[in-house]
């Protein structure tokens, strides 16, 4: 609050000072160079898509087992989404599946690390440079996740996070966008604040690319300053918790664990497991107090997406078992102790 009230009352509310802060101390913390904050992780990933160049009729591949604005902004740049499917030991987009669905018109991938574990960085590293073809990592819910001792931000031509309500950092809204290459960096400051370039006097401006309202304003930058004060902190509780399922909930009858990627460390935003009999343990575990669900709806569902409809054997499969189990950073050890307890009663 002292923070806040400093910036509230010093009259610079719009993108400043403090925004440059927050980018650079996020930068330092990704370990990234370029990093762009702005006012929503949706917000990161148009700005992605119109810099690998997706345009009204591309194709774009993704995943249908994600939060809908993963796919709701690839349709906004008119692209087609063409599904790929998932692998089930891992929930995230199956490499070999994209390589399927990669055509002529394919202009971009998008990875997303679903609830904190990060895709098959390798393979897709491999992917992006076989075909040239840009992949936009979608770790809006894994932060602090890394690869082969380098976290997410680092891995692609583009990656972006979501700093909306409830991810592991939090500015309200906002968002950011690590860029690779240089000059597509100084593009995306431009795209995000209507194409003008603020270090230049608007009589000095002349918009040469389209824009649009995305900065990160110095209000949501202050809270995101003093929120990274205590991400090394925050982010290792969810991984805590995380390891802790990883090692209790093995070997239990009709129960599964994911399997993760070699050289990867997840920031687990959200504990999956697989389990037999899914409306059952769901319905047992409601009932003993513990918050258990399968978030988000498969987004190939939506009527929106009618027309990208294809046949996904590896999700239909995945569907009938995956849920999540709490692993924030507010699950203390007798609320995981009475997580892993209530689970090995039976459901
Ligand atoms: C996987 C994923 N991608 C993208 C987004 C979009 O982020 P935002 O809500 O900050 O626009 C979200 C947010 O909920 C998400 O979970």
């Amino acid at each position: 609050m002292p923070e806040l009230e400093k910036t509230l009352y010093s009259g610079y509310i719009a993108q400043g000072n403090t925004v440059d802060r927050f980018e650079k101390e996020l930068s330092s913390f990704i370990g990234c160079q370029n990093c762009v904050s702005v006012n929503s992780g949706s917000s990161a990933l148009h700005i992605a898509l119109l810099l690998a160049g997706v345009e009204q009729g591309d194709e774009v591949i993704s995943t249908p087992l994600t939060a809908e604005p993963t796919n709701t902004v690839i349709k906004q740049t008119g692209a087609n989404i063409v599904w790929a499917d998932i692998d089930v030991n891992t929930g995230n987009i199956c490499p070999d599946d994209v390589e399927r669905k990669i055509t002529n018109k394919t202009k971009a991938i998008v990875v997303v690390d679903y609830a904190g574990v990060p895709a098959d960085i390798k393979r897709f590293k491999e992917i992006e440079n076989k075909y040239d073809i840009p992949i936009i990592e979608d770790a809006a819910h894994a932060l602090g996740a890394s690869f082969n001792g380098e976290k997410l931000g680092n891995h692609f031509n583009f990656t972006i996070f979501s700093f909306q309500a409830i991810k592991h950092l939090t500015t309200v809204d906002g968002g950011a966008l690590c860029i690779k290459n240089n000059e597509l960096f100084e593009k995306a400051k431009l795209v995000r604040w209507f194409g003008i370039d603020k270090s230049l006097t608007r009589k000095e401006n002349n918009i040469e690319v389209q824009g649009y309202k995305y900065h990160m304003n110095n209000v949501n930058a202050t809270i995101g300053l003093v929120q990274l004060r205590y991400i090394e902190e925050v982010i290792s509780k969810y991984i805590e918790n995380g390891k802790y399922y990883d090692q209790w909930l093995a070997d239990i009858p009709r129960l599964e664990l994911l399997d993760y990627y070699e050289k990867t460390e997840p920031s687990y935003w959200l504990y999956t497991v697989k389990v037999e009999d899914k409306p059952s343990f769901i319905r047992v575990l409601n009932e003993k107090g513990i918050a258990v669900s399968d978030l988000h709806k498969r987004n190939d569902m939506h009527t929106i997406f009618r027309d990208s409809k294809s046949h996904l054997p590896n999700l239909d499969e995945y569907e009938k078992s995956w849920v999540h189990i709490p692993c924030g950073w507010w699950v203390e050890q007798e609320h995981r102790e009475y997580i892993v307890n209530t689970i090995k009663q039976g459901w």
